[in-house]
């Protein structure tokens, strides 16, 4: 196997990621109700627990998300005649094959640009697409898309993707900026392809976040395992309890986790105690859920245009083509 279409850039080293980390969360874990940003679920572990969510029968966003790349992504590839594709949040690339193959498909595919935090995921997922896709090249990217998108290569003729809803892992204020950055990196060729899940009944929503076999609780208290790996903190998992559900206010699940007992805990890393009673909740995720309005909306105040509203039949999940303007 030729490796020179094989390229790894890291823009992230332990220490930069312990530095961002001992910022955000300390400012989060000060704020009330207290906060661990979401990026900090995935280390090895949580990429893991991750990958056996999208596998869950409650967890349908990534089962039609797949489908619906499966319809239509071949029409996609044509009508962008994009040769390149770069993916924020790539994780393991599992859908991202489908789109591989609609571009290689139509005779385009050149080169695929997967941007993650998770280290070993990418490295993995990178040597496995060089064998999987002998002539493509692949110039993988370890880091922070809301910090390194200006130092991500140039290219030409791109799709950008980010799937998997996880635009709706932020705030709107943050989303907003996010997408601006990638806004700005688009050319006017270049297209944007964005994949979020859709409001529906209440009951589905909170079943795909509180799943029967407690994988999602695993992953939700795997941030405070990575508190303790990182910055030594003395976080006992079991004692805080899963919590999620659907604030129709804000249209997102947000996840928490509850102190079950009055307790103390040291993270010597941020020379912080932290004082919890029982009942205490630390907000850990948020999952935005949209509407087309929503979405057309949030690419609008990002500088962008949607192209194609793309749905399934159900309308559980919906890809938005979108272009600069
Ligand atoms: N796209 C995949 C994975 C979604 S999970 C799918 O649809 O199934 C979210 C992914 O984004 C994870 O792989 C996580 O490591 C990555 N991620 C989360 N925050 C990130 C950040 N700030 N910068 C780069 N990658 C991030
Ligand atoms: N972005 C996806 C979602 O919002 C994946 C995800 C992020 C997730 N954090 C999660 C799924 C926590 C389950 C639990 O659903």
């Amino acid at each position: 196997m030729s490796t020179s279409l094989l390229e790894v850039e890291v823009h992230l080293d332990e220490q930069d990621l312990v530095q961002t980390m001992k910022q955000e969360v300390a400012h989060g874990l000060r704020q009330r109700p207290r906060q661990i940003p979401p990026k900090f679920f995935y280390d090895e572990r949580g990429s893991q627990l991750f990958e056996r969510i999208t596998e869950l029968p409650e967890y349908y966003l990534t089962r039609a998300e797949r489908a619906l790349l499966d319809r239509a992504a071949p029409g996609i590839a044509e009508r962008c005649g994009c040769s390149e594709l770069l993916e924020l949040g790539s994780g393991s690339s599992a859908k991202t094959r489908v789109l591989l193959n609609a571009m290689k498909g139509a005779g385009l595919l050149e080169k695929y640009v997967p941007v993650d935090v998770s280290e070993t995921m990418v490295r993995e997922t990178a040597d496995q697409l060089r064998s999987e896709y002998p002539k493509l090249a692949v110039h993988a990217v370890i880091g922070d898309f809301t910090r390194h998108l200006h130092l991500l290569p140039h290219g030409e003729r791109r799709l950008v993707a980010f799937l998997g809803s996880t635009v709706g892992n932020f705030e709107r204020d943050s989303a907003v900026a996010l997408l601006r950055e990638v806004a700005s990196a688009l050319g006017p060729q270049d297209r944007f392809l964005l994949g979020t899940d859709l409001v529906k009944d209440q009951a589905v929503l909170e079943a795909a976040y509180n799943d029967s076999e407690g994988v999602t609780a695993e992953f939700n208290r795997n941030a405070l395992r990575v508190l303790n790996q990182q910055l030594d903190a003395d976080f006992v998992p079991e004692r805080f309890e899963h919590v999620a559900f659907f604030d129709r206010v804000n249209s997102w699940i947000e996840m928490r986790l509850r102190s079950t007992e009055d307790q103390t805990v040291t993270i010597p890393g941020l020379e912080m105690v932290l004082d919890l009673s029982e009942g205490e909740e630390i907000r850990t995720e948020i999952s935005c859920k949209y509407t087309r309005e929503s979405v057309e909306d949030l690419l609008r105040e990002a500088g962008m245009k949607l192209v194609e509203w793309l749905p399934d039949e159900r309308e559980y999940f919906a890809l938005s083509l979108a272009a600069r303007g």
